[in-house]
């Protein structure tokens, strides 16, 4: 189901293409994320849902696994028909649409969770489609995020730093919770090694040689992302 404004995204990216997409499911099967997964599913099963969604859902995992745990019914959203596809494809117990998270396709007050991982999100959409005492889990890479594949890929590589409270737009809520998740992937399959890859938009800016390298090379690499929950008060409508 296409539920985009306008039936697709205005002129705007159409999300990850079909490759992405695989990619992502082959490192989660292989259970290199797992840590991450579980521990947004953990997250959300704290409030009992009944309703869980995520937006910018990709193939699905987040979702399945929490909604698993929670005993919970879900729903799915992404700009990417190829995400979409492969989600519904596998977890057919879930609902699954194309569209935008800056404009949920859902009444207010639907969802007693909301997940959130590396995906673009919009703050009072999140809330709007919220149960007061909702949560919403959102994940961001923190500083050391796949580093090692960095120092491969760039000349220069930056550390991924949040922007200072200073910069950021008003209605972005300050979380009522922040956890660091951080462990070592021993990667010693190349074939690993270059879905990990192909999951991040770094893929786009390795050139062939140094897809090479990284085919090439056993690697142990950093993952380091920040886990963070906002609480919806009673009182936001
Ligand atoms: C890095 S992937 C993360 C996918 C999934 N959350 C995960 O961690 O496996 C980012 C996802 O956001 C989707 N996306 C990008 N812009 C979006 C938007 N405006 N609304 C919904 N999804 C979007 C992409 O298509 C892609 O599936």
């Amino acid at each position: 189901m296409n539920l985009l404004p306008g039936g697709r995204f205005k002129g705007g990216p159409a999300g990850d293409d079909e490759s992405m997409v695989r990619a992502r499911r082959i490192v989660f099967d292989a259970g290199l994320y797992d840590p991450v997964i579980d521990a947004v599913a953990a997250a959300v099963a704290q409030v009992h849902p009944t309703c869980v969604v995520d937006a910018g859902c990709g193939e699905g995992t987040y979702l399945q696994r929490a909604t698993a745990l929670a005993g919970a019914q879900g729903w799915g959203i992404d700009i990417s028909k190829w995400a979409i596809r492969l989600a519904a494809k596998r977890h057919r117990d879930h609902q699954y649409a194309v569209a935008s998270s800056y404009a949920l396709p859902f009444a207010d007050d639907t969802f007693d969770a909301l997940i959130n991982v590396f995906s673009p999100r919009d703050f009072s959409e999140m809330q709007r489609v919220l149960h007061s005492g909702g949560v919403a889990a959102v994940v961001t890479p923190g500083p050391r995020h796949l580093n090692q594949l960095k120092a491969i890929i760039y000349d220069d590589p930056h550390e991924h730093l949040e922007p200072s409270v200073g910069d950021l737009p008003n209605d972005v809520p300050t979380p009522d919770h922040i956890e660091m998740l951080t462990f070592d992937l021993y990667l010693d399959d190349p074939a690993l090694r270059l879905s990990l890859l192909e999951m991040t938009p770094f893929w786009w800016s390795t050139v062939p040689e140094r897809r090479d390298i990284i085919a090439a090379t056993p690697l142990t690499v950093d993952v380091d992302v920040r886990l963070m929950l906002y609480v919806k008060p009673a009182n936001i409508a």
